[in-house]
C-alpha cells in the first residue's frame, strides 16, 4: 500500500491540512493518509490544549474521510519525537507498505536542517505541496540532500491555502472568528470546550514577566508604588486586588526598547500618544496594551490606570488616581517637596493629583521638554473641579 504520513502539531487541526492530504492522495494515488500529532513539551507555548485534546479534534475532522487515519504514536511516546526515529519504526511495523511523508514548501525549505535526514530519506518518499512566493533558491540546500541520497521529492503543485494554525490560535485568542477555516465538527468542538480563548495572567505569572524584563532598581521602585498604592487604597478605598495589579505592572514595558513599544502599539491598531515625541510615555500606553492582549487582563480599570499613570487625564477613577499617585511618592524618591506630596495625599486625593500635574508640567516647561496634552487637560479639570468644591465648602 501507499500510504501517506502528515506530521504536525495540529494545534488546531485546520482546513488546510486536509486539503494538503487530498492533494497528496490523489496526486501520488495514495491509499490511505495517516496523521500523526506531534508531542508537544509541557513548556512550550500555547500547550494550553492538551494533547489528548488536539487528537480529538484530529479524530472530529477526520470522521468523514474514510482514508484518513489518526496515529498517536508521536503524542503516547512523549518526549520529542524525531521524525527519522518514527519513520524508522514505521518501515519495521509494515516493512511492505511504501511512506510518503507530506510536508509542505515551507518546511521544504528547512528538512536539510531536521535531526538525521539522510535517515529519514532511507525510510520514506517526499511529497511536497508546493507553495507559491518560494524562491528557487530557498530550498537549494535541501534539493543537495536530496541528490546526494539519490531521492527526488515529488513535487504537488496545488492552489495555494494559506492558513496556519498560529493564525487561528491569535484570532480565537482576540475573539474574532477563525470558524470558516476549520473542518464544522471541530470549529464546534473548540466553542463548546472554549480552547484557545485568552485566560488571564495571574498576579504570580505578572509577577514573574515584571521582575525578569525590568532592571532591578525598576523593580524596587514597583515595589515601592504597590505599597504606597495599597497605603492609600486603606485612606480611599478602591478595589485593593486592582490596584496592586495596576501598580505592579505599570512599568512592565518600561525598560523595553521604544522600537518594541511602536511596534506593539501599532500591531494592535493604534497611534502612540503624541505629546511632541517623547518616548517616556511611550510604556504606559504600550504596558496597556500588552496587559490586554498578550496578558488577557480585561478589567478596564486596570488598564486605564497603567495607561495614565505617566500623563494624567481627566476624570481619572479612583484606582488611577491611586495609581498615579503613588508612582510620584513611593519611599524611593526624593525630589524637592516629594514630602508635601506625600502628606497632601494623605489628606486629599485630588489636590495631590493637581499638585502632582502642575509639577510635572512645570518641570517639563523648564526644560523645554513636550508636555502631553492629556496632561494638560487633566490640570485643567483637576483646577476646575477643586474650585468648584472650594466654592461650594464656603
Ligand atoms: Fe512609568
Ligand atoms: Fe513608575
Amino acid at each position: 500500500m501507499n500510504i501517506g504520513i502528515l506530521g504536525g502539531t495540529f494545534n488546531p487541526v485546520h482546513l488546510g491540512h486536509l486539503y494538503m492530504a487530498e492533494e497528496a492522495m490523489k496526486n501520488l494515488k495514495l491509499d490511505h493518509v495517516i496523521f500523526m500529532p506531534n508531542y508537544i513539551p509541557p513548556h512550550k507555548e500555547n500547550s494550553s490544549v492538551s494533547a489528548a485534546e488536539r487528537v480529538k479534534m484530529l479524530h472530529l475532522a477526520l470522521s468523514d474521510h474514510p482514508d484518513f487515519s489518526v496515529s498517536t504514536f508521536e503524542v503516547e511516546k512523549t518526549g520529542i519525537s524525531y521524525t527519522y526515529e518514527t519513520v524508522e519504526e514505521l518501515h519495521r511495523r509494515h516493512p511492505l507498505d511504501t511512506f510518503f511523508f507530506i510536508i509542505g514548501e515551507d518546511s521544504y525549505v528547512n528538512f536539510w536542517k531536521w535531526k538525521n535526514p539522510e535517515g529519514i530519506l532511507k525510510y520514506v518518499e517526499v511529497a511536497v505541496i508546493e507553495r507559491t512566493g518560494f524562491p528557487k533558491e530557498a530550498s537549494s540546500k535541501t534539493d543537495e540532500l536530496f541528490r546526494q541520497n539519490h531521492k527526488k521529492a515529488f513535487r504537488i503543485l496545488s492552489e495555494t491555502v494559506d492558513i496556519s494554525s498560529t493564525d487561528i490560535r491569535i484570532r480565537l485568542k482576540e475573539g474574532k472568528d477563525a470558524y470558516e477555516l476549520l473542518p464544522r465538527k471541530v470549529a464546534e468542538y473548540i466553542k463548546e470546550k472554549k480552547l484557545y480563548l485568552c485566560s488571564p495572567w495571574t498576579f504570580q505569572q505578572l509577577q514573574t514577566y515584571v521582575k525578569e524584563h525590568v532592571k532591578p532598581m525598576r523593580y524596587v521602585h514597583i515595589e515601592g508604588v504597590v505599597e504606597a498604592a495599597l497605603l492609600l487604597s486603606e485612606l480611599y478605598g478602591g478595589n485593593r486586588d486592582a490596584i496592586a495589579l495596576a501598580a505592579l505592572c505599570h512599568d512592565m514595558l518600561k525598560d523595553h526598547e521604544v522600537s518594541f513599544l511602536l511596534e506593539l502599539i501599532h500591531r494592535y491598531g493604534e497611534m502612540p500618544v503624541d505629546d511632541g515625541n517623547s518616548p517616556q510615555i511611550l510604556h504606559a500606553q504600550a504596558g496597556a496594551i500588552y496587559l490586554e492582549h498578550v496578558c488577557c487582563i480585561r478589567n478596564e480599570e486596570v488598564l486605564n490606570a497603567v495607561r495614565y499613570h505617566t500623563t494624567g487625564r481627566a476624570q481619572m477613577s479612583l484606582t488611577e488616581k491611586i495609581i498615579f499617585i503613588a508612582d510620584y511618592i513611593e519611599k524611593g524618591r526624593n525630589f524637592p517637596g516629594v514630602e508635601n506630596l506625600r502628606k497632601l495625599a494623605g489628606e486629599n486625593l485630588d489636590q495631590a493629583v493637581l499638585a502632582a500635574l502642575s509639577g510635572t508640567i512645570k518641570h517639563l516647561e523648564s526644560l523645554n521638554k513636550p508636555v502631553a496634552a492629556v496632561s494638560r487637560s487633566a490640570m485643567d479639570y483637576y483646577e476646575r473641579v477643586l474650585q468648584e468644591r472650594t466654592k461650594h465648602e464656603q
